[in-house]
């Protein structure tokens, strides 16, 4: 069986994550702020390289996967705390571990989001995208605006993924990403501790087409399928998982 590793496998999606590969019967690594095997901050590089060296450690002949999932909300101040998290968080994570996926040519699942296709400041986006941590978080709390930091994190992880699934896949590493709709998670209970937020949130998750929020688990059986070395023709791909929320919103682009 595989062994995999996980961020913000703790709660939410990525615990979902984590059960459904543990009942598929594989080893899953788990980096988070608490209740982890490797309990590391990334919000700051010196916590993204510890998690790093703690996920080598434990797996020293590579990995089958990797899903960088950890990740806050709009609501979390300062904003650039989004970028650092979600987007840093994760980048740092999967560049520091593409050799150890590449040693088992295994896969990695990104963590996008339906909001990647709703940013609005592209120097922003731009300022992730060429890695320049500091200039995008100066950007961003300039804006204070959590819905960008957030959208524009999620776009600029998504564009990374497909403008890097070419080298990554010369080097033996197949990546994808999931774009999940609204999903009952603490990630949107914290969200909607806030009143205004509180409005719009629910207002989003009332309109899902299907009729209901999503769940851990509709991510976790995607991650899986897509982790799978069954699906290796798969690659640089988004799969939108939003009960149908991305089709509604934007009929004509796929
Ligand atoms: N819930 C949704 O509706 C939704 C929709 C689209 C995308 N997402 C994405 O899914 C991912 C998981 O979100 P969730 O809803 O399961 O949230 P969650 O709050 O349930 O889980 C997030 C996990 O990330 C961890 N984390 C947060 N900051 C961290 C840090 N600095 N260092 C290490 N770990 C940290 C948390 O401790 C937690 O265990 C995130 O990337 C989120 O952006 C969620």
């Amino acid at each position: 069986m595989g062994i995999y590793a996980i961020t913000g496998g703790a709660s939410g999606i990525g615990a979902g994550i984590v059960d459904w590969l543990q009942q598929d019967g594989h080893r899953i690594i788990v980096v988070d702020l608490h209740n982890a095997d490797i309990e590391a901050d990334l919000s700051s590089d010196q916590g993204r390289q510890q998690a790093i060296a703690g996920i080598k450690a434990l797996a020293p002949d590579g990995l089958d996967g990797f899903i960088p999932c950890a990740g806050v909300g709009v609501n979390i101040k300062p904003v650039s705390l989004i970028s650092r998290i979600n987007y840093f968080g994760a980048l740092t994570t999967i560049e520091g571990l593409k050799g150890h996926v590449a040693k088992r040519h295994g896969a990695m699942v990104l963590i996008s989001s339906i909001s990647a296709t709703m940013s609005q400041s592209g120097a922003y986006v731009e300022a992730l995208l060429a890695g320049d941590e500091e200039q995008a978080v100066a950007l961003i709390d300039e804006l204070a605006d959590g819905n960008e930091a957030y959208a524009g994190g999620k776009r600029a992880l998504t564009c990374w993924m497909r403008q890097h699934s070419g080298d990554y896949l010369a080097a033996g590493v197949r990546l994808n990403a999931i774009a999940p709709g609204y999903i009952s998670t603490p990630l949107n209970e914290k969200i909607e501790a806030d009143p205004t937020l509180r409005k719009v949130n629910q207002a989003f998750a009332a309109s899902v087409p299907v009729g209901r929020s999503g769940r851990p688990e509709d991510i976790a059986h995607a991650a899986a399928f897509l982790l799978d070395s069954n699906s290796s023709f798969i690659a640089g791909t988004v799969l939108f998982l939003d009960g149908g929320h991305d089709a509604l919103l934007r009929p004509n682009d796929f």
